[in-house]
């Protein structure tokens, strides 16, 4: 797996269970599947030749984060080494004028968006769909990271000032009124089989996923089937191998895709002890061409809570309090330095009523990040 981030770091636990050899690419030694997993190369993603010999040996490459350039990963095909999901779907998931123009292409329906040069055609754009509209830049962005909501076009001026970073372009979309966003996350191995997990709801807090609901509450079946279809059909349009997160916003008239994510997903992490199989572990047995697992949820409701970082820089010390609290908690920390805001662990609680479980997935996370001392 490239990347050593805390994606791969689950991914490791369940390669461990299933006994599968599991090295990772991280770029420092501290990434937090570094600092558990025995095979690791350290080496820079975007760097040809630590990618390939980091491939050497390996039976299928696949990836923590979408960020590793086209070019070496034909390189590593061309070598016969089998990259998993193949570049050419990976490219959807690492420009998102890319995926608009796919999902576009096979009637998938999205906000309206448009490639955009200057704030002056910004303008135009809002002038045919309105203010606010939603700036993109269409690489490089994570956890609300390259994502603006501007109000006029002074404030798209403002944030088109700064200089894109290599290939990235622009994106212009119209700002979706959504009542909730959901994800629908699907497996799908290269002989086409695939699974549908439940379609959850997730909740930004800016541009960071705080808490998912595995089911959705209250979305109807109707709803809950057509998500899942889409995302089906996007993984079998676009030839995803692996696990692909479809975040949607759902909207008075209907579903709209957000965007794509083709590896394990902040929204899926519910699924380590709320599924029959983790999303970890399907993508393995996905990307290996292994019969997939099933995706079933485990209790009437399951909530994920993400711990951010905040003014208690160690988090080993809150376990006394959590643990005694509440026995069936189950908590992740990831190893990460803490800093505020930055994604240090999640917490995951199952039962039968969301709200009460999103009240104790609450109380714990802000235990951790010193929020509440009590
Ligand atoms: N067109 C839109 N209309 C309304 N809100 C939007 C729109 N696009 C994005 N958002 C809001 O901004 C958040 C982040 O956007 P997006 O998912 O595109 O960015 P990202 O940084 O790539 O996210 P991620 O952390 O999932 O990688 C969304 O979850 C949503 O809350
Ligand atoms: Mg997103």
């Amino acid at each position: 797996m490239i990347g050593g981030g805390q994606l791969a770091r689950m991914t490791a636990e369940a390669a461990t269970a299933l006994g599968i050899g599991f090295r990772v690419l991280a770029a420092s030694p501290g990434d937090p599947a570094a600092l558990v997993v025995h095979d690791v190369h350290i080496g820079d993603h975007d760097d040809p030749e630590a990618v390939l010999a980091f491939a050497e040996g390996c039976d299928v490459v696949t990836f923590d984060h979408e960020h590793v350039p086209t070019p070496i990963l034909e390189a590593l095909v061309a070598r016969g080494i089998a990259v998993r999901p193949g570049p050419r779907a990976l490219a959807h998931a690492q420009d998102k004028l890319h995926m608009r123009a796919a999902l576009t292409a096979i009637n998938v329906p999205c906000p309206a968006w448009q490639q955009v040069q200057s704030a002056a055609e910004v303008e135009l754009f809002a002038a045919s769909h309105g203010w606010p509209v939603v700036l993109k830049t269409s690489r490089g962005g994570y956890d609300g990271r390259g994502v603006w909501v501007v109000r006029s076009v002074v404030e798209a001026t403002g944030v088109m000032g700064t200089p894109l970073a290599g290939d990235s372009r622009w994106l212009a979309e119209q700002f979706v009124p959504f009542t909730r966003e959901l994800s629908a996350q699907v497996a799908r191995s290269p002989h086409g089989q695939a699974v549908a997990y439940p379609v959850v709801q997730t909740t930004q807090i800016d541009g960071i996923c705080a808490e998912v609901v595995a089911p959705a509450v209250g979305l109807s079946e109707d709803l809950a089937l057509s998500a899942q279809e889409i995302a089906l059909r996007i993984a079998r349009d676009l030839d995803v191998v692996g696990m692909l997160a479809v975040e949607l916003f759902q909207t008075a008239d209907g579903l709209v895709v957000n965007e794509l994510a083709m590896r394990p997903h902040n929204s899926g992490h519910w699924s380590i002890e709320g599924a029959v199989t983790s999303q970890f572990e399907n993508h393995l047995r996905a990307v290996l061409d292994l019969p997939l697992g099933d995706p079933s949820v485990r209790a009437p409701s399951v909530v994920m809570v993400n711990i951010l970082g905040g003014s208690v820089g160690e988090l080993y010390s809150a376990y006394r309090h959590v643990f005694a609290r509440d026995a069936e908690i189950k908590v992740h920390l990831y190893g990460k330095e803490v800093r505020p805001g930055r994604k240090v662990g999640h917490v995951t609680v199952l039962g039968d009523d969301a709200d009460a479980l999103l009240a104790r997935g609450r109380h714990a996370a802000d235990y951790f990040s010193g929020a509440i001392d009590e």
